[in-house]
């Protein structure tokens, strides 16, 4: 029998540590940066740092995703020389990976010891209220591939890691939410056009994007948000008992309308050229999720990185 995910992850750890000197041994925040949001790593000082491609670590997902490569960058931030754990590309479910792989760095930060993980990703906006390019608080999920039995807690429960039944109802932590509406006053960023939301994130399998049926399913369903990342990976964060805190850049609308029963009506009194806009309405696509991080990384980073100095004031 292979051995089980503890085991690898300790293993994991073990090698990484080996590569790392001593001030970077013991990170206490990992940051998992989602599609374009790998800037992130240019909040980390210049020295000491550590660059580790996932490819010459032992036992981890290598990723499919062009242009997603991934590193695991080890360094300090801020005045204070936080050492962090920067995770940067992330292995997919959608890739073919198993939730065990998809999840298997957040166990490892685990066992490097680090106990607050902030998790990014670029998702799409079901709340009409959000605009590309803000940004969202996670304070909830909707797990669906996990609500129907793809989840990576299924299995013999390892112990070592966690119980059993562990809860969820506290799964996006308060104080660090606080701490987030706190930074962004702080840094002045409620000054501009960008806004910072709370919101719940649907977690699908993807790799397409939603029909417009499907994104009115999940507004339905209560979703401001719909991606194909983080779930599993806060799902296994908190069963080992990490904190969590997560940010979604809205990276474009996902598409409701058309195709609202009652639309028939609208449709008929259309000239062709209206009806050929309605049809077309904003289509998701790879491109406009790649630009939206761009600019809104900067804000982004900024925000990381003044909840890290505000963490570290007490
Ligand atoms: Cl619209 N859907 C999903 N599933 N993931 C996304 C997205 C949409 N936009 C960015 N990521």
């Amino acid at each position: 029998p292979s051995p089980n995910a503890y085991v690898r992850a300790s293993e994991t750890a073990a090698f990484v540590r080996s590569k790392l000197p001593q001030e970077l041994q013991n990170p206490h925040v990992a940051i998992v940066c989602g599609s374009g949001l790998g800037g992130l790593v240019d909040t980390i000082e210049a020295e000491p740092k550590v660059e580790l491609d996932y490819k010459t670590i032992p036992n981890f997902p290598q990723s499919t995703v062009q242009g997603h490569a991934g590193k695991f960058v080890f360094g300090q931030i801020g005045p204070q020389k936080t050492p962090v754990a920067l995770l940067v590309g992330r292995a997919h479910f959608y890739e073919g990976h198993t939730m065990d792989l998809v999840t298997f760095a957040t166990r490892v930060c685990k066992v490097l010891g680090v106990q607050t993980m902030i998790v990014t990703n670029a998702a799409g906006g079901l709340n009409q209220d959000y605009a590309v390019g803000d940004i969202v608080c996670l304070n909830d999920h909707l797990n669906l591939a996990g609500l129907v039995g793809v989840h990576p807690l299924r299995g013999p429960n390892i112990e070592e890691l966690g119980v059993r039944f562990p809860p969820l109802s506290d799964a996006y932590d308060l104080d660090l939410r606080r701490r987030t509406h706190r930074a962004w006053k702080k840094l002045g960023l409620h000054q501009q056009k960008r806004r910072l939301h709370e919101g719940v994130y649907a977690f699908v399998g993807g790799p397409t994007y939603e029909t417009r049926a499907e994104c009115r399913m999940l507004r339905l369903l209560g979703a401001d948000l719909v991606g194909m990342s983080t779930v599993p990976e806060i799902v296994v964060a908190r069963h080992a008992g990490v904190r969590v805190l997560a940010f979604s850049l809205v990276t474009n609308s996902a598409v409701l309308e058309p195709g609202v029963r009652g639309d028939d009506a609208a449709i008929q009194s259309m000239s062709t050229t209206e009806l050929d806009e309605h049809l077309s309405k904003g289509k998701a696509n790879h491109l406009e999720v790649l630009e939206a991080g761009r600019e809104a990384a900067k804000d982004m980073q900024a925000l990381v990185k003044q909840i890290l100095s505000d963490l570290h004031e007490d």
